[in-house]
């Protein structure tokens, strides 16, 4: 690793230091060499090789489909394209259910290839799971509320509406921040409830579908450039038309082929052959 890396990628402290000093933390999901590289060049404080990559790049239906080898193709890429990044990978389907070897496993994949973090969903059941892979130098994102590896029995819902729900995800924040989580993953459930548990917690809360309280704010990259030309949740916003202004490059390239436009004699190689 160059010196120039190790200066510009900040540190799990530097992100924290963010919540102490009441700056908002940014996370966009990234999953290839090209948005990465493109990543690398802007102010986005952490990017997130999230499992939703297996619908985005690869058209599964959800994140139950994600295999180690499909997250670490991924943080490869990735990794590469932004070396100055604070990057995040997702342990995938089960990773934590499986016992402490196997995801020691896993998570020594992701941190082998080049991922800073690595982030677990839920905490029930798997708590010694997630100490003993803190305990082992690496650091750890939580992640709860709607927690999309659970969607055949959760659903993509709202999460924590009643009293009872809400207290249950408050002593989950809480142990997370216990056995020593540097952040947490909160999605979707109501703004009071995650800016109670943001206040409540001393390290930074990143929502997505959370409202504007939490310490800082993730969403899946293709959703907030508006390549998805289905349904949307609430939450999203689009920052591009990328869907539509894609497609009329797409087409534009047709018609410039189909009339002749294209090549010109700018982009071919007119050189006489000796
Ligand atoms: O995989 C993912 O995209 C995520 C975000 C929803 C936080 O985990």
């Amino acid at each position: 690793m160059s010196t120039h890396n190790l200066i510009k990628k900040p540190s799990i402290h530097n992100l924290q230091g963010k919540k102490l000093k009441q700056q908002k933390l940014s996370m966009l999901t990234c999953y290839d060499f090209t948005f990465a590289q493109i990543m690398n060049e802007t102010a986005i404080d952490m990017l997130l090789v999230g499992d939703s990559g297996v619908m985005t790049q690869l058209g599964y239906p959800d994140t139950t489909h994600a295999t180690i080898d499909m997250m670490c193709f991924m943080t490869q890429a990735v990794v590469k394209g932004a070396p100055d990044k604070f990057i995040v990978a997702d342990m995938p389907f089960l990773a934590q259910r499986q016992g402490i070897a196997h995801a020691i496993y896993c998570a020594d994949r992701l941190i082998k290839c080049g991922a800073n973090a690595i982030k677990i969903e839920g905490v029930n059941g798997h708590q010694e799971v997630i100490a003993h892979i803190i305990e082992s130098g690496i650091p750890v994102m939580g992640h709860i509320g709607l927690t999309p590896q659970s969607v055949h029995s959760l659903g993509y819902k709202v999460q924590g509406k009643d009293q009872e729900a809400a207290k249950n995800l408050k002593e989950q924040a809480l142990q997370l921040q216990e056995i020593g989580c540097f952040s947490l993953v909160m999605e979707c459930v109501p703004s009071e409830l995650a800016k109670e548990i943001s206040q409540m917690l001393s390290i930074p809360v990143i929502g997505i579908g959370a409202g504007n309280d939490a310490d800082g704010q993730v969403l899946v990259l293709q959703d907030m450039l508006g390549l998805n030309s289905h349904l949307q949740p609430k939450f999203v916003r689009h920052f591009l038309n990328g869907f539509n202004d894609i497609k009329a490059a797409f087409d534009a390239y047709h018609h410039a082929v189909q009339s002749g436009d294209y090549p010109n004699k700018q982009e071919s190689y007119d050189i006489k052959i000796a």
